[in-house]
C-alpha cells in the first residue's frame, strides 16, 4: 500500500530556515509560547507571556520587541501581543517541531527529563532528521508490538 506522508510544515519550516540566523533560541521559545496561548485567546499580554516563561516583563518586552521588529508580532500599546501571518506559520512549525521531539523522547522511554531535553534538542535538529522522527513516530504508532518489542530488549539489557 502506497501512503502519502505529508509534512505539513514545510512551508513552515521553509519560513523558519529563511529566518534562522535572525531569531535565536530564546525567540524560538518565545514564539512557541505565543502561538501556544494565541492558539486559544487569539492574543496574549505581556504580563501573561512573562509568567508563562519565567522571565521578567523587562527581560520579555525586549524580546518581543525583536520579533516585532522582523514582522512577526504585532505589538503596540495595552501590553497585547498578536501573531502576524508570518509569526502564525512560524509559530505552527515551532510546535509541531517540539510535539514530534517530545512524542519520540516519549517512544524511546525518557521520562523524568523529557520535557527538558525536548528542549535542548528542538532548537538543532535539521530538517531531515526532524521529518526521519517524525515518520518513525508514525511508523511506531502504526506498529504498537515494536515499542513493546523494545522495552522487553531494554529490560533484558539492563538487567
Ligand atoms: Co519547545
Amino acid at each position: 500500500m502506497k501512503r502519502q506522508y505529508e509534512f505539513y510544515t514545510v512551508r513552515g519550516y521553509k519560513m523558519m530556515n529563511a529566518e534562522k540566523k535572525l531569531l535565536t533560541s530564546s525567540m524560538e521559545d518565545y514564539l512557541e509560547m505565543i502561538y501556544r496561548i494565541c492558539k486559544k485567546e487569539d492574543y496574549v499580554r505581556m504580563s501573561h507571556l512573562a509568567k508563562k516563561l519565567n522571565v521578567r516583563p523587562s527581560s520579555a518586552t525586549k524580546i518581543v520587541q525583536k520579533l516585532r521588529d522582523l514582522g512577526i508580532v504585532d505589538y503596540q500599546k495595552y501590553g497585547i501581543i498578536q501573531l502576524t501571518d508570518k509569526g502564525e506559520r512560524l509559530g505552527k512549525f515551532l510546535l509541531k517541531r517540539h510535539n514530534i521531539i517530545e512524542e519520540f523522547l516519549k517512544n524511546i522511554g525518557t521520562e523524568d527529563t523529557r520535557l527538558k531535553d525536548t528542549e535542548m534538542i528542538e532548537h538543532g535538529v535539521s530538517f531531515n532528521t526532524l521529518k526521519n522522527i517524525d515518520l518513525l513516530n508514525k511508523f511506531l504508532l502504526d506498529n504498537p508490538n515494536i515499542i513493546q518489542q523494545f522495552e522487553e530488549f531494554k529490560r533484558d539489557y539492563c538487567e
